[in-house]
């Protein structure tokens, strides 16, 4: 692993789930916990790489030369990851951005009522990735594609739907990796085709990540 590979380079990253909020003491939310994220931006600071880390809610402490800028919300983790993408050169989609949120968020926290269900109307929140690749000037685009079937071919619609340069699929149905565990396995995805890179320690896969991204980012 090289130190400089990402010197004088910007890179952003999104990491962790996002929380939507119901009322003043619930959400919907979901079971990432940041450690892909943050350790792809630990490994890119340890490349030489100006990181931002743009997380949602999580237990984990801010990696070394990493600024990291707290989000709750999609709504403002799509904010925060377009104004810092517009100069950034690498973007990295890692965190687990909830697809819908309440169409309102009650002032008050709601009773419970006589009746045995409730509704709840939910609204589609922006593509966070998606919006930055199409940024005028867009930086080097990746996203993740956590899939219970189907990894490859699920994860190319993402690629051509959000055109993205590169999808890391991961397989959320096997037992040890992807949500909340240490390790991961990935499958990246691209036009040149597909790369396998079987379980190993998110640090471990992190610092092989950013050494392809480096090389891609090169040529
Ligand atoms: O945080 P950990 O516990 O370490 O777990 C890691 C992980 C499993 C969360 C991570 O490896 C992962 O797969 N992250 C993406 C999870 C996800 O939401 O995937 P998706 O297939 O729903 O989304 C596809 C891509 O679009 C992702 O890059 C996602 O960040 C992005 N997206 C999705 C919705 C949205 N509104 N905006 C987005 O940018």
């Amino acid at each position: 692993f090289q130190t400089g590979l990402l010197a004088g380079k910007k890179v952003v990253i999104t990491a962790g789930p996002t929380r939507e909020a119901i009322d003043p003491v619930r959400y919907i939310s979901n079971h990432s916990s940041g450690k892909m994220g943050y350790a792809l931006a630990e490994a890119a600071a340890e490349a030489g790489a100006h990181t931002l880390l743009i997380s949602g809610p999580t237990q984990l402490p801010c990696p070394a030369r990493v600024t990291r800028i707290d989000v709750v919300s999609a709504v403002d983790m799509f904010a925060a990851s377009l104004r810092e993408a517009a100069d950034c050169d690498l973007f990295i989609a890692s965190a687990a951005v909830a697809d819908y949120r309440p169409r309102e968020v009650a002032e008050q926290k709601i009773k419970k009522g006589e009746g045995e269900s409730i509704t709840l109307t939910l609204v589609k929140n922006p593509d966070i990735v998606a919006a930055v690749a199409r940024l005028p000037q867009r930086p080097f685009t990746v996203g993740f594609a956590a899939e219970s079937e189907h990894l490859v071919e699920y994860a190319r619609r993402k690629l051509v739907r959000k055109k993205l340069d590169l999808v890391i699929a991961n397989d959320i149905t096997q037992p040890g990796i992807g949500f909340n565990s240490d390790n991961n396995a990935v499958t990246l995805v691209d036009a040149a085709g597909e790369q396998v890179i079987d379980q190993r320690s998110k640090t471990q896969l992190a610092r092989e990540l950013v050494t392809i991204l480096a090389e891609k980012l090169a040529s």
